[in-house]
């Protein structure tokens, strides 16, 4: 047996139980089938936890998330809770959480499966066989730059400002964990910014430019501006491998990838810390929809989302590459043999539900 790998599940509300108990299914395939042994322990976040403890996550549930070797979430929130006051709705226990775990870096993959080629509105050709990451900055750049506010001008009218700061240190790594990336998959980073016109993007440029002649010189590096970077995503989306960039384009060019694919209920993600004294990278997974509350409880939700961020899961934190590309290559002979959830059902195709997804890619496996 391999060391344990501590997982902490946190399924959330709406359809996250559902989902992540597909996921257990998996663990259960792997610890008999692959001999790894796996620690699990199952906390509450968002409406589930404010229902046991009127907070959106415990301060036991953070720490134990600090302590995990990755945490594995499902999604929170729903009208129930609408109306509970803004520091204990579910959000606030996921926001939390990425700002305790410092999650500067979230992974977007966006993956085009042949089977589903037809769910996105770009042409066969330009999206088949499409797999590329985007690594955004999350924690710093303009959403969080000072000065900030709006403001009376002294000759009468107003200004609203924000303020795009980045130091160094949160370009750099941001920048390491872009190139370890690439380093497992196709070996080519672009870095994205506005260097034309922005000091900070002159200034990022700078800083890759560094970084990757001094330790990451077998990695390809183009550097790209952001605007080209949103024409070559639906001109050619192909021809990116990992795509660093900052906050702010990272939000609208995630979202822009995302949709080559045509399908919320398959996109997964990973929220990453940097290394800390012990080498250890804190890491959080969830798919990129929410909790679905008009599908809640009714086994219609699509769990391959939570399925591909526990792929993820396995390749990033646990380093177990092979298990992932397996648990990849059956999410694809299961669309492959025409099995579908409803959000993806097409003609002819045979429709199931959450759990028997879940029990489709066990078989496949
Ligand atoms: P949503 O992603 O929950 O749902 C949007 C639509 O997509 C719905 O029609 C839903 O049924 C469908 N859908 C989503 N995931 C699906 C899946 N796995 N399988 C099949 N269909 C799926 O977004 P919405 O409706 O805007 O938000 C619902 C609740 O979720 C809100 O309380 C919101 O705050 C929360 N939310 C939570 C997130 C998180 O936990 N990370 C992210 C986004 C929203
Ligand atoms: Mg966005």
């Amino acid at each position: 047996m391999s060391d344990a790998k501590n997982l902490l599940f946190l399924p959330g509300d709406g359809i996250g139980p559902e989902v992540m108990g597909q996921v257990r299914k998996i663990i259960d395939w792997l610890t008999k089938n692959r001999s790894v042994n796996f620690n699990i322990t199952e906390g509450l976040v968002g409406g589930a936890c404010y229902e046991a403890h009127k907070c959106a996550v415990t301060d036991e549930t953070v720490a134990d998330a600090m302590a995990a070797d990755a945490v594995m979430l499902g999604a929170v929130g729903g009208p129930k809770w609408d109306n509970v006051e803004r520091h204990a709705r579910p959000e606030a226990g996921l926001l939390r959480l990425r700002k305790e775990m410092d999650l500067f870096a979230n992974l977007r993959p966006a993956m085009v499966f042949d089977a589903l080629v037809d769910a996105s509105t770009l042409k066969d050709e330009v999206v088949r066989g499409l797999d590329i990451l985007i690594m955004r900055e999350l924690t710093s750049g303009v959403y969080f730059g000072e000065p900030r506010g709006v403001e009376d001008l002294p000759g009468g009218g107003r200004k609203g400002f924000d303020t795009q700061v980045y130091t160094d240190a949160e370009i750099i790594r941001a920048a390491h964990v872009a190139f370890d990336l690439a380093k497992k998959r196709g070996n080519k980073v672009h870095s994205v910014e506005k260097a034309n016109v922005m000091e900070s993007g002159k200034f990022w440029r700078e800083v890759v430019t560094k970084l990757h002649a001094e330790e990451y010189a077998d990695v390809q590096l183009e550097h790209m501006y952001a605007d080209n970077c949103a024409m070559q995503l639906v001109r050619n989306p192909k021809q990116f491998d990992v795509i660093l960039t900052d906050n702010l384009f990272g939000d609208l060019l995630s979202d822009c990838a995302a949709m080559l694919t045509g399908s919320l209920g398959m996109l997964p993600s990973a929220s990453l810390s940097g290394k800390d004294e012990n080498g250890k990278v804190r890491a959080m997974y969830e798919p990129v929809h929410g909790s679905a509350p008009d599908i809640a409880g009714q086994d219609l939700a699509n769990p391959l989302a939570t399925i591909l961020s526990f792929s993820m899961c396995l390749r990033y934190s646990f380093d177990m590459g092979a298990e992932a590309d397996l648990l990849d290559q059956g999410v694809q002979n299961v669309l492959n043999a025409g099995i579908r959830t409803g959000d993806i059902m097409q003609a002819g195709m045979q429709q199931v539900g959450c759990a028997a997804m879940g029990d489709a890619l066990i078989a496949e496996l």
